[in-house]
C-alpha cells in the first residue's frame, strides 16, 4: 500500500481515468481529480469508489484554465494527464476544436507541474500518435521509434484526422517539455480501449464497439483493429508511474485483428445473440486500411505488463452494457 503519496489525475470523470483513480485509490493513493464539472451526475460515480471519501478531492478545472489546473497539480508529486477532447457519434470537430485544447491542456498541465515540482509526469498520447507513418518499413513492427507523420495526417479527409493530430502533437509537446525539465515524464500510447466502463455516460470507443455489435457502421474504427482493455490501460499508467526504469513512450496495445475475426468471434462467443448481416460504409475512415497489423508493446511487457483475453474483454464489455440497458439481453 501507497501511503501520504498524492496525485493528480486530469479530466478523472472519463472512461480511463475512472479506472485509474479507482486502482490509484485501492492502492491507498491520495488523488486529486480535475473535472469540468463536479456536481455532473456523469461523475458520481467517482464518489463511489473504496476510499473516496477519505482520499479524493475533485477540482473544477476546464484545460484552458491554467489556475484552476495549478490549484489541483500543486502539493502532488506525481500528475497523469489523460484529459483530451475525443470524437463523438460521427459529430465533425475542427481543428480548432481538438488541436487546441489538445495543446493549450498539455502546455498548462506541464507549466502546472513545473511550478508544482511534480516529480513524475505520465501522459496519455493514444497509438494515432505512432501507427500513421507511411515511410515506416512494412515488414517490421511498430515500436516506439514508430512516430506518425503529421503532414501525411493533413492529408487525411476523415473526421478523426484533427484527432490525431492532436494526439502527435500534444505527445511531442511533452516530450520537447521533458527533455527540459526535471521531473520524469513517461507517455503511454494505448489502442483502440474497450471493455467494461464505470462512469455512466457512454464515451466513444465503448460506443464503436456497441455499434458493431448492434449494427449501424461497417467498422470498429478502422479495417484493421488494434483494441487493449481499459482495464490493462489503467495498469499500464500505474505502472509505468510507479516503476522507475521507465522513460520515454509506451504503446500499449494487445490484440491486433481485422473486423471480420472480431466479427467471427463475437459470434462463436454470442451463438443465441443476433449480429447484423450488413452493415452501413464507414466513409471517413478509408484512409486507414492501409496501415500493416504489427504493432509491439515490447518495451511495456519488459517491463511486467500483462493483458486480459479479447474473450474476457469482450465478454465484460457486453455485461457493462447489458447493465447500462445499452444492449437488451438475447
Ligand atoms: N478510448 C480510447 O480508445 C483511447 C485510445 C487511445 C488514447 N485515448 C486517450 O485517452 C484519454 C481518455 O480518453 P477516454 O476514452 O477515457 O475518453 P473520455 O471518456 O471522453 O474522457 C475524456 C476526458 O477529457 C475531458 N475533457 C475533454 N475536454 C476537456 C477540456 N477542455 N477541459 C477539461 N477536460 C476535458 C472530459 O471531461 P468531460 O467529462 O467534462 O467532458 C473527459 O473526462 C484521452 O487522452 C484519449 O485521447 C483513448
Amino acid at each position: 500500500m501507497v501511503e501520504n503519496q498524492r496525485v493528480c489525475v486530469t479530466g478523472s470523470g472519463g472512461y480511463i481515468a475512472s479506472w485509474l483513480v479507482k486502482f490509484l485509490l485501492s492502492c491507498g493513493y491520495t488523488v486529486h481529480g480535475t473535472v469540468r464539472d463536479p456536481y455532473d451526475e456523469n461523475n458520481d460515480h467517482l464518489k463511489k469508489f473504496d476510499n473516496a471519501a477519505k482520499n479524493l478531492k475533485l477540482f473544477k478545472a476546464d484545460l484552458f484554465d491554467y489556475e484552476a489546473l495549478s490549484s489541483a497539480i500543486s502539493g502532488c508529486s506525481g500528475v497523469f494527464h489523460i484529459a483530451t477532447r475525443v470524437p463523438f457519434e460521427g459529430v465533425p470537430l475542427t481543428e480548432e476544436e481538438l488541436i487546441k485544447p489538445a495543446l493549450t491542456g498539455t502546455k498548462n498541465v506541464l507549466e502546472a507541474c513545473t511550478e508544482a515540482k511534480v516529480k513524475k509526469v505520465v501522459v496519455v498520447s493514444s497509438i494515432a500518435a505512432v501507427v500513421y507513418n507511411p515511410k515506416w518499413p512494412k515488414d517490421v513492427a511498430k515500436d516506439e521509434d514508430c512516430w506518425s507523420d503529421t503532414q501525411y495526417l493533413y492529408s487525411f479527409k476523415g473526421y478523426w484526422r484533427y484527432y490525431y493530430l492532436a494526439k502527435t502533437l500534444m505527445e511531442r509537446e511533452a516530450l520537447e517539455w521533458s527533455k527540459k525539465s526535471l521531473a520524469d515524464v513517461v507517455m503511454v500510447c494505448p489502442s483502440v480501449t474497450i471493455g467494461p466502463r464505470l462512469q455512466s455516460k457512454i464515451n466513444s470507443s465503448s460506443l464503436g464497439l456497441l455499434k458493431f455489435i448492434k449494427g449501424g457502421i461497417k467498422s470498429l474504427l478502422s479495417e484493421e483493429l488494434y483494441l487493449v482493455d481499459v482495464r490493462d490501460v489503467a495498469d499500464a499508467l500505474l505502472l509505468v508511474y510507479e516503476n522507475q526504469e521507465a522513460k520515454g513512450r509506451y504503446i500499449c496495445n494487445s490484440h491486433s485483428l481485422d473486423n471480420n475475426a472480431l466479427m467471427e468471434k463475437l459470434k462463436n462467443m454470442y451463438p443465441k445473440r443476433n449480429f447484423p448481416e450488413s452493415f452501413a460504409e464507414r466513409k471517413e475512415e478509408e484512409e486507414v486500411k492501409e496501415e500493416g497489423l504489427r504493432l509491439s508493446s515490447e518495451k511495456l511487457q519488459n517491463l511486467g505488463w500483462k493483458f486480459r483475453s479479447l474473450e474476457e474483454t469482450i465478454d465484460d464489455s457486453v455485461v457493462s452494457f447489458e447493465v447500462a440497458g445499452d444492449l437488451p439481453k438475447p
